[in-house]
């Protein structure tokens, strides 16, 4: 089913990887977590401190705790783009021209990421030093400032998701016209919402431990809560989430287009599922549990989150090895014949032949035998190749396994080179060679070279 695919093959070719290419997607993995957390933490954060200073506008004691989240976004941005360079890094050695190529059928929404980051940015940091000046009469304008932010980072996001959503599927490369149109490839919307799901999560329990910490000053910061209480409101939100991704969890896996859902990716999804059902009940229990306990669960229940995030990042890797591997495997096949290729002019070159061309006219087994391989074969000698009454002696009857060997020639003989792979030259073309070969090496056809190679005269 894969073989039969049909796309657009980049027609560059592959380079050497500077490190091992497991070692790379190992780092693109973990790297990529690393990154995605501070992501979370930035698409969370706004939304949350959005949510919360609204609400403040009526319970002034939300308002401060929504000051309190907008501290952490900046950093947590700032951390979030620099981690960001060695997952971008790491795809763009190993899976090159799938993410290019992704990245040009967008380029407009890929280009207008670097103003809307930055205006996001610095937006942020007016909305953070805003916060005890825009008061009285100009809250609702922070407020909306604050609007704007959260807007932003939640369509920053479904930029970069959609790109290297399209870059899984070259099957539908040739219909994309632009951002818009790559939407509708794929699965780009529940794949949204997952994240969407996660940022929350992921957020909710970034603030449990850092406005719970013993070392956060509550009864100064934030008088009108107490540390347990702030510990539940945000386990609940993580609560809320994660029973959410058993809804857009589900919904994602069976919109993915089945051509890469691998037995690996299924086992590895099913069971991050799964132990996702066992943090949800460890989360109730700790959201029940009475104040002077709560937060005990904090360390299982963050282990056993990232176990699962990592169940599902590597789930993800899978299924995009598998879903890019038809574009690997062909890119990987245009270089070997480009490489045997030169290989061949090179011998022929260094045999004192010319390099050879292409001719016109309907194939011939004499055309096709003269164009790829009377430079190194010939009658009655030695010339690069062994001579043609050899060949005959060892082939006689069997066209078929000179075009199996000649598609993938061996190392046979001591004081030869090794013959170049004549694959480009296609099945049907060999076997028209092959077949003229056996003649000419029976001695049933004569062969005359200049006929047909004028340039020798
Ligand atoms: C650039 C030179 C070159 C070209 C072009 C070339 N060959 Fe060869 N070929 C060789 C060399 C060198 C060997 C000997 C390799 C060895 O024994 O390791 C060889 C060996 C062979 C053999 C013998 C295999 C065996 O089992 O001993 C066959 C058959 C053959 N070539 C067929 C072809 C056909 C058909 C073409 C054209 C489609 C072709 N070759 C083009 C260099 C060439």
């Amino acid at each position: 089913m894969l073989s039969a695919l049909v796309f657009p093959v980049p027609r560059d070719l592959m380079l050497p990887l500077p490190l091992p290419e497991m070692l790379l997607k190992i780092l693109l993995v973990l790297f990529f977590l690393a990154h995605i957390l501070f992501i979370n933490l930035v698409v969370g954060g706004s939304l949350w401190t959005l949510i919360f200073e609204w609400l403040g506008l009526k319970h002034p004691r939300y308002d401060r705790l929504a000051k309190e989240i907008a501290a952490t976004i900046t950093v947590n941005k700032s951390l979030a783009v620099v981690l960001g360079v060695g997952p971008l890094l790491c795809i763009s050695l190993v899976y090159t021209h799938a993410f290019y190529t992704a990245n040009v059928l967008t380029a407009h929404a890929w280009w207008s990421l670097v103003p809307t980051i930055t205006v996001a940015f610095l937006l942020t940091y007016l909305h953070k030093y805003t916060w005890d000046t825009w008061t009285g009469p100009r809250k609702i304008r922070h407020v909306a400032l604050g609007f704007v932010c959260a807007l932003f980072f939640l369509l920053i996001p479904f930029v970069f998701l959609s790109n290297i959503n399209l870059m899984l599927f070259p099957e539908h490369w040739t219909e994309v016209k632009g951002f818009l149109s790559s939407l509708k490839i794929g699965n780009v919307f529940p794949r949204y919402f997952h994240f969407f799901a996660a940022c929350n999560a992921a957020t909710g329990l970034f603030l449990v431990a850092w406005l719970g910490r013993r070392s956060f000053p509550v009864e100064q910061k934030l008088p009108e809560f107490t540390r347990p209480e702030i510990k539940r409101i945000f386990y609940t939100l993580v609560f809320g989430f994660t029973a959410m991704q058993f809804v857009f969890g589900p919904v994602l896996f069976f919109t993915l287009p089945t051509r890469a859902l691998t037995v690996g990716v299924w086992i590895l999804i099913w069971t991050g599922a799964v132990l996702a059902l066992g943090l949800l009940h460890m989360l109730y229990k700790e959201m029940r549990s009475p104040d002077a306990v709560i937060g005990k669960w904090f360390w299982p229940i963050t282990g056993l989150f990232s176990v699962i995030v990592l169940l599902m990042g590597t789930g993800r890797h899978l299924y995009r090895e598998a879903a890019v591997y038809p574009l690997m495997e062909k890119m990987m096949r245009r270089t070997e014949e480009f490489r045997a290729l030169e290989r061949g002019v090179q011998m022929r070159l260094a045999a004192g032949l010319t390099a050879g061309g292409d001719r016109s006219g309907p194939p011939t087994g004499r055309s096709v035998f003269f164009q790829n391989c009377a430079s190194c074969h010939v009658p009655g000698t030695k010339r690069v190749g062994p001579p043609l009454e050899e060949i005959h002696s060892l082939y006689k009857g069997n066209p078929a396994a000179i075009v199996a060997w000649a598609k993938t020639p061996g190392k046979k003989r001591a004081d030869y080179q090794q013959m170049p792979s004549m694959a480009h030259v296609g099945d049907a073309g060999l076997k028209l060679a092959a077949d003229y070969l056996l003649e000419v090496g029976a001695g049933k056809t004569t062969f005359s070279e200049e006929e047909e190679r004028p340039e020798k005269k």
